[in-house]
């Protein structure tokens, strides 16, 4: 079965084939990151205007790579949420017309349970059940996935998403967008014990995370001491060990309450480097495993919408008609089912 998959949830233009038994026959990527950088964050117009100018032609592109024509299609995934409005609709509209017109079944798929399932993808996979820590611009969410469309919410964000923490930390230090990556290399060249932030929400039972206390310390901090660039580095640095060793901490307490001891981490931070040595120590000590995507799919793409998709047909689901976005969708509530 070939899997068309649609992302554009956000700001990246993300489009793949996925076959149910060869894999992923190709996959193309548009980042609007230049477009929106001037303004220091993403302009949802702009991202729906940029989308509409580049969906047809990286359709095209994955065809032409795959060396398939669209009657090869058997179906057609898109995000249909949780993400921009605009943007989520030019994905939706354009998947659902396809396969109106190939007359093939289209499927809207929810953005983050596309992340969880994308280390699936990987030769080293983990098996179900697993933890999943997701970790994107919008989300920072536990989530116990006992088999696909089975998920258990066991903590999140109650402000700031860990990424989103990371871009407006990064425009407080004067680093462009978007700041995740931008702000690990500053922190590269920062002193350990130079400054020690909190690690918010450690020091009480539960699974939930709130990152703005931490932009707030941060900025303080920023305005108090920053002076050059070597104490921007060490904020950096302080910044970045505060976000993961909470991350770590919940994990591990995560890992202990259920039992699991494989864990995913998936979304754009997950592509954080300190963040994975930080995940790799605890889950050694834990006699765990710690799963990946590869690293251009830990940020938004097509592939892991595609292949979300393919699961959930090859399973017997099916959508009606008509199509809406959800710009807030909670995993694992409706409107898609298994
Ligand atoms: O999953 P994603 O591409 O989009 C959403 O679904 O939100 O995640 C984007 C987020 C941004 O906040 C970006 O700053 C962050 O992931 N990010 C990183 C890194 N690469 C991307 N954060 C920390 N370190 C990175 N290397
Ligand atoms: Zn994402």
């Amino acid at each position: 079965m070939n899997v068309l998959g649609i992302e554009t949830s956000c700001d990246e233009t993300g489009i793949a084939l996925y076959h149910s038994e060869k894999g992923i026959l190709s996959h193309a990527l548009h980042s609007q990151v230049n477009l929106h950088r001037e303004y220091g964050g993403v302009v949802p117009e702009l991202a729906s205007r940029d989308h509409i100018s580049r969906i047809l032609p990286l359709i095209q592109n994955v065809l032409d790579v795959a060396s398939l024509m669209s009657t090869d299609i058997d179906g057609v995934a898109y995000t249909a949420g949780p993400g921009l409005v605009g943007a989520l609709l030019v994905g939706v509209a354009v998947g659902r017309s396809l396969a109106y017109a190939w007359d093939i079944p289209a499927l809207g798929v929810h953005h983050m349970e596309a992340h969880l399932l994308a280390p699936l993808l990987e030769e080293e996979a983990p098996q179900f059940p697993f933890l999943a820590l997701l970790v994107s611009g919008g989300h920072t969410q536990l989530v116990q996935v006992d088999a696909p469309g089975n998920y258990i919410l066991l903590g999140e964000s109650l402000d700031d998403a860990a990424g989103e923490a990371f871009d407006k930390t990064a425009k407080l230090l004067g680093l462009s967008y978007p700041g995740g990556p931008e702000i690990s290399r500053l922190a590269e060249q920062g002193q350990h014990g130079k400054f020690h932030f909190p690690r918010p929400m450690t020091d009480r039972p539960g699974l939930d995370f709130s990152f703005s206390g931490l932009k707030t310390f941060t900025r303080n901090t920023v305005n108090e001491q920053a002076s050059d660039e070597q104490t921007r580095a060490d904020i950096a640095l302080a910044f970045v060990d505060a976000v993961v060793d909470t991350l770590v901490i919940k994990c591990r307490r995560a890992m202990q309450q259920t039992g699991l001891k494989q864990l995913v981490a998936a979304g754009g931070v997950s592509a954080n480097q300190q963040l994975r040595h930080g995940l790799e120590k605890m889950v050694d000590k834990e006699n765990g495993g710690v799963f990946y995507p590869r690293l251009e799919f830990c940020t938004d793409n097509g592939a892991m919408i595609a292949y979300a998709g393919c699961l959930r047909m090859l399973a017997g689901e099916k959508e009606p008609l008509g199509f809406t976005a959800f710009p807030h969708w909670e995993l694992g509530a409706g409107p898609t089912k298994y």
